[in-house]
């Protein structure tokens, strides 16, 4: 007999079946209450509450363990590449020899944006935020491709994911381009996924740039990092949206907009707006931190995790990475020196310590990416590019679930209660 649970509500008394995962996870199913007792469950910001079953990433926030697809994120970050990952995260395996070649020259094929793309770029003031111009181009890119709208099979889903990541690559290097004024760079074909990403950004017409191999395996490895995270804020949403049969290019574009946001993914850029301010000030780390604790509006960026309740493995390799990078290109960082006494404090102040309070995958991104010339306000869309076949992955996961609903929660109302219309000459004040 399958396990199950019961709830028992003023003289009813109902069982719920119960969900048991691969890693013995255990969920309620609660999708049969409301029919069965007229009553629904409330679970403010999800934290409680599984939306879906997923077979792509698994996270242990107690353990401090992270696998896309079975394989520790450890092992993937030192031995994988970021292209071999993608393509472990989306079609569920990782490939072999000739499809890794396949896979990537399927991106080289496909990185170039619709000539009269180009122009879209000038419609943007040049303060234009690079996320608010990633999210609104992967829309305008499907425009050119109205058959990437819809999947038929296993080749036409192959052919959209290759172009979305390789674009996204080319549309931000623009977005960077045009916010400087410098000349938007085309990808080169002799260039890998990394690699041409940086020649796009640094590049110049009249210079001949080849990326320093240090600067694209640090990159590499960052954007290996953030490819997936399970049910995240952006990738729920991207399922969200996904859920409701719109196209791919829309529901990433959507997750985009939901990773901006400085608890999310714009974490890494606020990360480095902290530190640089306390930089600037000379305000102790003790001092920033009984700030952090006396005013709930102050918070430490960088710090605390929805699931992870002890270190966040990502912010452990990118902590290790910080000084072998920062090292191997010979740059001192101030910043590095004050993320690490922050992190030395906060992890000894009951404050924190009581809330599991640790850093996350923000705190030290920024530093590396601030070693290798990335600008501050392109930290969030490195993210984002990062993150692309995790979002992509999820979609699929979604779009190929023949029980697969449209995601509607319900809601507890608090709001007035009926009342009747009163025409404009009556009402009072
Ligand atoms: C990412 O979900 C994912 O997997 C996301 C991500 C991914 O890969 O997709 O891992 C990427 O978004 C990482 C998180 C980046 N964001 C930040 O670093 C912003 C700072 N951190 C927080 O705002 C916060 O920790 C969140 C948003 C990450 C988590 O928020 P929760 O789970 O809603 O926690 P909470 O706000 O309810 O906090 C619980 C307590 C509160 O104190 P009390 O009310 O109990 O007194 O902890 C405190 C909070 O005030 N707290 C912090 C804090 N984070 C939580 N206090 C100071 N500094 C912080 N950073």
């Amino acid at each position: 007999m399958a396990d199950s649970a019961k709830l028992t509500y003023q003289d009813k008394t109902v069982e719920l079946p119960v969900v048991v995962g691969s890693e013995n996870e255990v969920g309620v199913d609660v999708s049969k209450l409301r029919a069965q007792t007229g009553i629904i469950t409330l679970d403010d910001g999800y934290g409680n509450t599984g939306s879906c079953l997923s077979g792509i990433t698994y996270i242990d926030g107690e353990k401090g363990i992270l696998r896309y697809r079975g394989y520790p994120i450890e092992q993937l970050a030192e031995k994988s590449s970021f292209v071999e990952v993608s393509y472990l995260l989306i079609f569920g395996e990782l490939p072999n020899a000739d499809q890794l070649q396949e896979f990537r020259e399927h991106l080289t094929q496909h990185q170039f944006i619709h000539e009269s793309m180009r122009h879209h770029f000038e419609g943007f003031p040049p303060t234009a935020h690079p996320m608010a111009i990633l999210s609104a181009m992967i829309n305008a890119a499907s425009c050119f491709q109205p058959q990437l709208m819809k999947f038929e099979d296993d080749a036409s889903f192959a052919d959209s994911v290759a172009r979305l990541m390789s674009k996204v690559r080319t549309i931000s290097a623009a977005s960077y381009k045009q916010s400087i004024g410098q000349a938007i760079m085309y990808p080169r074909f002799d260039l890998r996924y990394t690699s041409n990403f940086l020649y796009m950004m640094y590049g110049r017409p009249n210079l001949d740039y080849e990326p320093d191999e240090d600067v694209v395996r640090a990159l590499d490895q960052i954007l290996i990092l953030h490819a997936d995270h399970e049910q995240n804020c952006s990738t729920s949403t991207v399922r969200m949206v996904g859920s409701s049969q719109a196209n791919l290019w829309a529901s990433v574009a959507a997750g985009v907009c939901a990773l901006w946001g400085p608890l999310h993914g714009g974490a890494n850029q606020a990360v480095i707006e902290m530190l640089t301010e306390i930089s600037a000030s000379g305000e102790s780390c003790e001092s920033f931190v009984r700030r952090v604790k006396d005013d709930p509006d102050t918070r430490l960026m960088g710090f605390g995790h929805r699931v992870y309740k002890s270190f966040d493995p990502r912010a452990k390799i990118l902590k290790a990475a910080c000084d072998k990078v920062l090292d191997k290109l010979g740059v001192q960082d101030p910043l590095l020196d004050i993320a690490i006494k922050l992190e030395e404090t906060a992890l000894k102040d009951e404050y924190f310590v009581a809330r599991n309070l640790y850093p996350n995958v923000d705190f030290y991104s920024g530093i590396i990416m601030r070693a290798i010339g990335i600008p501050l306000n392109m930290f969030t869309v490195l993210f984002a590019i990062g993150r692309i076949p995790g979002w992509i992955a999820n979609w699929r996961e979604v779009h190929l679930n023949p029980k697969a609903r449209i995601y509607r929660p319900r809601q507890i109302y608090t709001g007035e209660t009926a009342r009747d219309y009163v025409p404009v000459q009556q009402r009072q004040g």
